[in-house]
């Protein structure tokens, strides 16, 4: 999808279908009311006879208008707030693509100029509502022997004032990287696990190196994590045919003096929950699992696009989670990459495991700030349900700018305490520490264990449990969160 920024006057814009406003009290806006008087008040006389009502996501879609250079007009409801809210705007979008998707035309052109959306200008508006259309036409149909029809839609244009082109012109710009990322976040999480396992994912890293100069990868294979001690992740693998891998992402977009910002995800490519069996019901979306890591290559695809001046260091610590004969049990003990010994209670609690060995081997980059991503607890779902992603940490200006962050990229976060009396739930009579806590605060214990691996650093962890994925029903699958969290976050680090 090509995003196209004009000043010039809506007149006389050529395109197959021309977007308008109309709101509940049945008003266009200042560029609606002059399409309405170069056609003579045709518009107007639709809004009399009552033929939309200006409802928040209605449409009416209007042929042959005398004297328009616009081949349609599209009126669309903006309902009736002064000022629209993010959820609104996806309502909008979403009807408005459903009409594109219904019309074989190949371009339109979006009068939004005045439309005002709460706490945003016009470089986050265009943001949202550029990101929202690029990823909105999303579709996985890589395994339908009949494929969904490919889009026609090629390009859309933001008609814009003149001061205000730049800020359209940027924000088109990143929204279109932004959707990219998530489109490649969604394919990898909705990829099936017999074919994204560990090493496809260390495959897709190292393609994206292959097209990007300054994107360097390094895949660690099972043996180099035997000599670099990193008991925590293979004891999760070793009940998997699958080999683990852990994958490092280095960016280096400013000088190798700079200290990079490191990102971790978990790479859990299936979890079965091993030893410590999950229910059957619902275990296929335990592909999702590789969540963390799917939204760090997605990042770094937008980052890559934008080529943004700050160095990022990404690492991908990937693991199948299998019951077998040679499967971790309940009461084993390992030892950690940090030298910490863990009793392994429960091999479902795998996420933190392979986490913690990553989180130990960043500390040789001298981070500026390591943040992970995990689908780490059923308990944060709970907790916050499927919009908000967990955020823990220790640096509470770091975790400002995250929860800062995904309030201006509409991906929100919101802060659960570490205080440190939760600490004391991973006790263990046997080793340094336990792999769980009791059946409370099961994100805030979580949080707890991967804060025993991060004291050298500014460090946050985000949960994404809820928000990685949509569970069942029509809409399942990837949702490519939380990519724009994340390229908002590096976004703000650069300057
Ligand atoms: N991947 C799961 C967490 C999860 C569950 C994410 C459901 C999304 C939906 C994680 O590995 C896990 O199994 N966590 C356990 C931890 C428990 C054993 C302490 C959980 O949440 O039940
Ligand atoms: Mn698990
Ligand atoms: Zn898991």
């Amino acid at each position: 999808m090509d995003f196209l920024v004009k000043s010039s006057s809506v007149e006389t814009l050529k395109t197959s279908a021309l977007v308008l406003t109309v709101n509940e009290q049945l008003q266009l806006d200042t560029q609606g009311q002059l399409i309405d008087n170069l056609c003579a008040g045709a518009i107007t006389a639709h809004l009399k006879a009552g033929d939309i009502k200006g409802k928040l996501g209605q449409t009416l879609l209007l042929h042959n208008l005398a004297n328009l250079k616009a081949q349609r007009v599209l009126l669309v409801g903006i309902g009736k707030d002064e000022h629209l809210s993010d959820r609104s705007v996806r309502k909008l979008i979403s009807s408005v693509l459903n009409i594109f998707k219904s019309l074989s035309i190949k371009d339109a052109a979006l009068a939004f100029a005045e439309l005002t959306i709460k706490d945003r200008d016009a470089y986050a508006s265009t943001r949202l509502i550029s990101e929202c259309l690029a990823d909105g036409l999303y579709v996985f149909d890589q395994f339908k022997s009949e494929k969904a029809p490919a889009t026609q839609l090629k390009k859309i244009t933001f008609v814009s004032t003149k001061e205000q082109q730049n800020q359209v012109s940027s924000a088109c710009e990143h929204g279109k990287a932004i959707a990219a990322g998530m489109a490649f976040t969604r394919d990898l999480g909705n990829m099936p696990p017999n074919i994204c396992h560990p090493r496809y994912l260390a495959e897709q890293a190292k393609q994206l190196a292959k097209q990007h100069k300054k994107l360097d990868v390094e895949v660690l294979e099972e043996k180099q994590l035997k000599a670099l001690g990193a008991g925590a992740l293979l004891a999760v693998a070793q009940g998997s045919d699958q080999p683990p891998r852990m994958i490092i992402m280095n960016y280096q977009g400013a000088d190798k003096s700079q200290q990079p910002y490191v990102l971790v995800g978990k790479g859990i490519t299936f979890d079965s929950g091993g030893i410590s069996l999950k229910p059957g019901a619902g275990m296929d979306e335990m592909k999702y699992d590789m969540g963390g890591a799917a939204s760090v290559l997605g990042t770094f695809k937008t980052l890559l696009e934008l080529q943004l001046p700050i160095n990022v260091i990404g690492v991908l610590t990937c693991a199948e989670n299998m019951p077998s004969g040679g499967a971790t049990r309940p009461g084993d003990i390992v030892t950690t990459m940090s030298g910490l010994t863990v009793e392994i209670l429960n091999t479902d609690a795998e996420g933190r495991l392979v986490l913690c060995d990553a989180l130990t081997y960043v500390k040789r980059f001298n981070p500026q700030a390591v943040v992970n991503v995990a689908t780490l607890t059923g308990a944060c779902i709970v907790a916050l349900g499927s919009n908000t992603s967990g955020l823990m940490g220790n640096n509470p200006e770091l975790v400002a700018s995250l929860l800062s962050a995904g309030t201006k990229a509409s991906d929100v976060a919101w802060e659960l305490p570490l205080f440190d009396d939760y600490q004391e739930q991973l006790d263990s009579p046997f080793a340094d520490i336990a792999n769980i806590g009791g059946p409370k605060a099961g994100s805030i214990t979580a949080g707890c264990f991967l804060s025993r691996f991060t004291k050298d650093y500014p460090w946050a962890h985000l949960d994404i449990a809820g928000t990685a994925w949509i569970s069942g029903g029509k809409e399942k699958g990837a949702t490519g969160r939380p990519v724009p969290l994340l390229s908002q976050y590096l976004l703000d680090r650069v300057q």
